[in-house]
């Protein structure tokens, strides 16, 4: 059995994707251990409703060194799931290969700091995309810039707004987050 350890900022939708395709087999052997919150959310609300082990660890300087302190050695992935916080180098490169983030954009495009939420769906429709999507990656040190794992896109159309758009990366985010841990956790093609 995988134990993974899911961090969070949100209202955890993808936290409860994660929790439902682990019930349903979509992600094989694996189970959460923990789930961290840098800040009072509904995630957190979420890993207490199903009767995860959760904490929160107030976002800010010791953030890292403190998620360091309670992460259970055997973890065999970290998963970021609307998680705000910036890691240290120090902990990306103790964990390095078994961190992963959901970026809501294809990178490279619309990442690095500033990059997150609305502000990404915003830039999309200034810049007058064609396209917009999801991107599942591995976390260095680097904001956003790990190798991808898995992305997938979709037509942004004239009647796009930031809103509209969230919504459509959410449904693929939904789609391709399970694949992605499968995949590192198992180590199974997709
Ligand atoms: C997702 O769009 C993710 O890409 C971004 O934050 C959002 C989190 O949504 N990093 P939720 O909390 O999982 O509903």
């Amino acid at each position: 059995m995988k134990n993974i350890v899911v961090l969070v900022s949100g209202s955890g939708t993808n936290l409860q994707r994660i929790i439902d395709t682990i019930e349903n087999g979509e992600i094989r052997d694996a189970e959460i251990s923990l789930v961290v919150a840098d800040r009072e959310c509904y995630g957190l609300e979420r890993a207490k409703n199903q009767h995860i082990e959760h904490l929160l660890i107030p976002r800010g300087r010791n953030f890292s060194s403190e998620l360091g302190r309670v992460i259970p050695e055997n973890t065999d992935l970290i998963v970021l799931a609307g998680f705000l916080s910036i890691l240290k180098p120090e902990f990306c490169e103790k964990w390095n290969g078994k961190i992963i983030n959901i970026h809501p954009a294809l990178l490279p495009k619309f990442g690095g700091k500033g990059m997150w939420g609305h502000h990404v769906h915003h830039a999309v429709i200034e810049a007058g995309e064609k396209e917009s999507g999801a991107t599942v990656h591995f976390v260095t040190s680097g904001i956003d810039e790990g190798e991808a794992i898995l992305q997938k896109s979709f037509t942004v159309t004239q009647d796009d707004t930031p809103e509209t758009l969230a919504e459509k990366v959410h449904l693929i985010e939904y789609e391709i987050f399970p694949k992605a841990i499968n995949k590192v956790l198992n180590n199974v093609s997709i």
